[in-house]
């Protein structure tokens, strides 16, 4: 099985994916690390010189690509649950995780590191801003079989916590 990492910017999604992986021994995908490499541009850069909906697509095919791996864990950026297909890339056999954050958490942890290379956020940074958003993709969040709350928690407890709620032995 695999295990997909989703939620909002700033969920720790790739933090938690990479140690995560790293205790089970598996393999770890961050999507937007992969779509940069491919690309050779920074997500930024991709929404900037392409758009938004450029990146989903390139979103997508990154993600479609991944479909037949297994025993890995793979972080998404925040808007990959919004899109249908990309639902179908995660599998039957994955556990999809929702790494849950209230949005004062959030807005917290991207004032300290990127709200400036976020390409959603970067022009408006707010906490309005993470309200609006996040009030937008709970219905997709929500799909998930996992919702795991992360407020408090370092990087270590959340990877705890899944582990517990899956449960997985490494
Ligand atoms: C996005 C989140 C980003 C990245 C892109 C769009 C979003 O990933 O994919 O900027 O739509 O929420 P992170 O969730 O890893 O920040």
């Amino acid at each position: 099985m695999n295990i997909i990492l989703i939620g909002m910017m700033g969920s720790g999604k790739s933090t938690a994916g990479r140690i995560l992986a790293e205790k089970l021994k598996w393999k770890f995908y961050d999507l937007d690390s992969i779509i940069e490499s491919e690309q050779k541009m920074t997500v930024t850069e991709i929404f900037n010189q392409k758009g938004e909906a450029a990146f989903r697509e390139l979103e997508k095919q990154a993600l479609a690509k991944l479909t037949g791996q297994t025993n890995c864990v793979i972080a998404t950026g925040g808007g990959a649950p919004t899109q249908d297909e990309n639902w179908k890339s995660f599998g039957e056999k994955s556990a999809v995780v929702w790494l849950k954050s209230s949005p004062q958490v959030l807005f917290q942890r991207l004032e300290h590191s990127g709200n400036k290379t976020r390409p959603l956020i970067k022009d408006v940074f707010s906490l309005e801003k993470i309200f609006k958003i996040l009030n937008e993709r709970e219905m997709f969040y929500q799909r998930a079989q996992f919702a795991v709350e992360t407020d408090g928690l370092n990087p270590e407890e959340t990877v705890e916590k899944i582990m517990r709620l899956l449960p997985l032995n490494p």
